[in-house]
């Protein structure tokens, strides 16, 4: 049985059909990646996966279970956490308490209290900073726990994974890590990501970056105007005949280009 799975579902904006009868698997303990040219419907497939919108038609399933048409909240309390293409993290807050926040998801106190270090912090808060600081070390921001907005782009880009692993997710979407980063930035993430495998949580990812996509994901899924156009592994899906227009346009055009 699929960690995830997404049977038949269709979402539309109006009238635009932004997915469209689309249905995908994704293997427990897998890294897979998800491609396709921009408004391809990418980021909706997360916003419907993670609850930011119910389908109009067909099923979520997360280890077995109907998740479609849940509370955003509920679907992360599941094990869902996600990364978004447009930060959002708190710039005024340094890098442990962003973390928190993440994990705050899991905890009864009152966040409040946890950001303020209000005195009498209870043993589950001091459990839950202890963590973050070691999700820190473990994304490499050991070293860099200053306030967010001195962070590197790269940096927070690799912040925002920490505060979604933060909530021990069983499943991880990112979408579009590697946006905005350098060489050099994108080999750490893969190895970054990897590592996040290797803790038996799957990944999904969203990536414009062929060359990462094909180097890091097992399977792929290409999606052109919310329709699934190919799927597989990385060679076959490079080699795909849709897939090569898709990215180029029609033969004539990509002559003339
Ligand atoms: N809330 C919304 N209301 C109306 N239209 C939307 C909404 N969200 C997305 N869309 C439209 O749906 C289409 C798919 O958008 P989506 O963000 O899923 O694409 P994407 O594949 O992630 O693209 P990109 O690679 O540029 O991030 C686009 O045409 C977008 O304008
Ligand atoms: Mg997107």
């Amino acid at each position: 049985m699929a960690l995830l799975e997404l049977a038949r579902i269709s979402k539309t904006f109006g009238r635009l059909v932004v997915l469209s009868d689309l249905s995908i698997d994704i293997e427990e303990g897998s890294i897979a990646g998800v491609i396709g040219p921009n408004g391809a419907g990418k980021s909706t497939l997360f916003n419907v996966v993670t609850g930011v919108y119910a389908p109009d038609s067909g099923a979520v399933r997360f280890d077995g279970r109907r998740i479609d048409g849940r509370r955003t909240y509920a679907i992360a309390r599941r094990g869902i956490a996600r990364t978004f293409q447009n930060l959002r993290l708190f710039g005024f807050l340094d890098a442990v308490d962003n973390v928190l926040i993440g994990e705050h998801a899991r905890l009864r106190s009152p966040m409040i209290a946890s950001l303020l270090h209000l005195p009498g912090e209870r043993h589950e808060e001091r459990a839950a900073r202890a963590r973050a600081h070691e999700l820190l070390d473990f994304v490499g921001l050991g070293e860099r726990r200053q306030f967010v907005r001195n962070l590197s782009y790269g940096d927070q880009r690799r912040l925002e994974i920490a505060r979604a692993l933060a909530s021990s997710p069983r499943l991880l979407l990112l979408d579009e890590p590697a946006a905005g980063m350098n060489p050099t930035e994108k080999e750490r993430l893969s190895e970054l990501v990897r590592a996040i495998r290797d803790r038996g949580i799957t990944v999904m990812l969203i990536e414009h970056d062929m060359g990462l996509v094909m180097r890091l994901c097992e399977r792929i899924t290409v999606l052109d105007y919310g329709e699934k156009i190919a799927e597989g592994a990385p060679a076959a899906v490079r080699a795909d005949p849709r897939v090569i227009e898709a990215y180029l346009g029609p033969n004539d055009e990509a002559v003339a280009g």
